[in-house]
């Protein structure tokens, strides 16, 4: 006898998920393991809370399944697998994020703005940089541009916090269209003129074939010198050898990279030691599991009611 539609929660805080959901009109099913249990029988699962890298190997056993929230933000590991389950519909997380994110970005923007960066990498050195504290910390920041690539759920908060700081906030995503957040967007396409003389420039892309590499060399050579670069999206957006040159011939002021290629950072990798450069380990705005259960109730309101879910994932596009 079952209590209604079969949900399936399948992420190492199951347990949790699923003494917080146990009023849900539905059969909870818990899979806390990464691998599939041999006794498992999900053929009847109808709906799911899941993170993305174990929802991919579970796939193959989910037959009836219709919707899938994801417990992440990002849903690489999941999308080779979709693209040959067109009938199953994934939300990517929304929402917990911006805050975070803000919460994160403000610390290093005053880092930067008042110096205190120089400061830290001087420190590194040993050497008292008076001097350069203090010019960085005299120079006008605000009016400046400060650009953020990607203008959605996470971008829109960043730009909103640096408008309210008395930055130019400049938007771009892929065809220009305007977002909340931004003075004004533009088209990647044009992310050159876009970049021009910005002081800041924030990266929060999701990792796609057509976000790799887009802060090169030449993205990099317009921002005015000194510039604060931010990479809080995926690693792949970055060409690493432009940011170490940009480092080292002082086009950027600094580097705080929180999302990189191979995660951990291997302990021979260049940022580790490069100049000015702050590693932090994917922890910007990390994702705490409370924070899933409204936007997963929402979801699967809509979704019970047969309206359309937010934050749906499009295996083609990547995210
Ligand atoms: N470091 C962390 O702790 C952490 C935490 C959460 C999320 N993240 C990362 O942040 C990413 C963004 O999250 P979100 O919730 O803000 O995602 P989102 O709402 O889906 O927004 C993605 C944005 O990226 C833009 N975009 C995608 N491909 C592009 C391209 N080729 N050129 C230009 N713009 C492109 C989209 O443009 P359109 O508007 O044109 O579609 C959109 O504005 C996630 O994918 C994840 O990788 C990191």
């Amino acid at each position: 006898m079952t209590k209604g539609p079969v949900l399936a929660i399948i992420d190492a805080e199951a347990d949790r998920y699923a003494d917080a959901l146990a009023d849900l009109p539905c059969e909870i099913r818990v899979y806390a393991d990464a691998v599939v249990p041999p006794e498992a029988d999900l053929r009847a699962v109808a709906y799911a809370l899941a993170a993305p890298d174990r929802l991919a190997t579970y796939l193959p056993f989910l037959p009836s399944l219709r919707w899938a929230q994801s417990t992440w933000a990002g849903v690489n590991p999941l999308l080779s697998a979709l693209r040959a389950r067109p009938e199953v519909a994934v939300s990517a997380l929304k929402g917990p994020f911006g805050a975070l994110m803000v919460r994160y970005m403000t610390f290093w923007l005053e880092g930067h703005e008042q110096g205190l960066l120089v400061a830290l990498s001087a420190q590194r050195r040993g050497r008292w940089a008076h001097g350069a504290v203090r010019r960085q910390s005299a120079a006008p920041f605000r009016g400046t541009r400060a650009v953020v690539l990607g203008t959605g759920a996470i971008g829109a908060a960043l730009g909103g916090a640096l408008q309210a700081r008395g930055y130019m906030a400049v938007g771009l995503n892929r065809g220009g269209t305007p977002a909340p957040g931004f003075q004004e967007t533009w088209p990647i396409a044009r992310r050159l003129e876009a970049l021009a003389g910005a002081s800041v420039v924030i990266s929060v892309l999701p990792a796609t074939p057509d976000t790799a590499g887009l802060l090169d060399e030449a993205a990099l050579a317009t921002l005015a010198p000194g510039a604060l670069l931010m990479n809080v999206g995926r690693g792949s957006v970055l060409q690493r050898d432009a940011v170490l040159g940009a480092l080292a011939d002082g086009t950027l002021g600094a580097a705080v990279l929180d999302v990189f290629e191979e995660e951990p950072l291997p302990a021979d990798h260049p940022f580790w030691t490069a100049p000015r450069c702050f590693v932090t380990p994917h922890i910007s705005a990390p994702t705490e599991w409370r924070a899933v259960l409204p936007v997963f109730r929402e979801n699967f309101e809509r979704v019970r009611a047969g309206q359309p879910p937010s934050g749906l994932v499009d295996p083609e596009r990547g995210y």
